[in-house]
């Protein structure tokens, strides 16, 4: 392994890294043919109008409306101000975040785990008169930094939320925390719309660094079983993780619908996408 590899893997849980070679854009090859770009848009069209509406959980544009989403989309990613986002979101992940919000249009906006701002940038594209509040316990690496919204470095379970308004406000998890924890904090200060990165299921736990145990997706998944132990092995180093009944929260009863939205990262090539979720709370 070379010495800039071990240097990374020590760096990677404090999201930085030594590398400057050009693949750490995850948007630096792309097709500029036109018929041939708009084949590649079409295409994604397809897959976010599907996934979209398989779920009637807020209201979806038709097909055309989905494909001018991601075709602004596409225009608005080159100009983000986080142009390479080791250990954050890439193309695919903000693609999906940007069209969730600009179907919601919330009002309110809660980001736990924001590390350079990037996933802020594109829920403020999405949401440019929504109030923000966004938790991290590490500001430190900020590279974009929203005028309007409200920083918080600290947890959010440290903050309460009142009068929220759960059909016209979104909550964005980020953060690598117990996610059954999140669903419930969400529901008790009365989101019903959350967003969440990482959802690994239970047999892909080794493709997440820090995986948020247990995911949203493990709650619904009878693979998942409360009191088995599961062992993995990530970048060499073996895991282990007890899933007892506490860790759950008691959050699946919370949770009215779920979508694991498909990895159109295959379609695109622009790098990686790492399980976006939606989840619908119970009223
Ligand atoms: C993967 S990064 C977020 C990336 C960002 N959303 C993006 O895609 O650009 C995870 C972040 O969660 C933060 N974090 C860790 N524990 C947290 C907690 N308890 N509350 C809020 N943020 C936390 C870390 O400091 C880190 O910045």
């Amino acid at each position: 392994m070379s010495i800039g590899r071990i240097v990374n893997r020590l760096l990677r849980p404090l999201g930085l890294q030594v590398s400057r070679r050009s693949g750490d854009n995850d948007y630096d090859s792309y097709m500029t043919t036109p018929h041939l770009a708009r084949r590649l848009r079409e295409e994604v069209g397809d897959v976010t109008h599907r996934a979209l509406t398989s779920v009637d959980a807020f209201p979806v544009p038709d097909r055309a409306g989905v494909q001018a989403l991601v075709d602004a989309f596409f225009e608005l990613y080159p100009s983000r101000p986080v142009a390479k986002n080791f250990n954050g979101s890439g193309f695919d992940n903000c693609l999906w975040l940007y069209l969730v919000a600009r179907c919601i249009e919330p009002e309110l906006v809660v980001e736990s785990g924001v590390q350079r701002g990037q996933t802020t940038w594109v829920l403020r594209q999405a949401c440019p008169d929504a109030e923000f509040h966004c938790f991290d316990i590490n500001l430190s690496r900020l590279v974009y930094r929203d005028p309007r919204a409200t920083y918080v470095e600290r947890d959010w379970e440290t903050r309460p939320f009142e009068g929220v308004d759960g059909a016209r406000s979104l909550g964005f998890f980020d953060d690598h925390q117990n996610q059954a924890k999140r669903v419930r904090q969400a529901h008790d200060r009365g989101f019903r719309h959350l967003l969440f990165d990482d959802t690994v299921p239970v047999h892909k736990i080794y493709a997440d660094g820090e995986p948020p145990l247990p995911t949203v997706s493990m709650l619904l998944d009878p693979l998942a079983v409360v009191g088995e132990t599961y062992e993995w092995v990530c970048h060499g180093t073996a895991h282990r993780y007890h899933y007892t009944e506490a860790d759950t929260h008691g959050a699946r009863a919370l949770i009215r619908d779920l979508v694991a939205f498909p990895d159109t990262s295959h379609i695109t090539r622009h790098g990686r996408s790492s399980f976006p979720t939606y989840v619908r709370l119970v009223d």
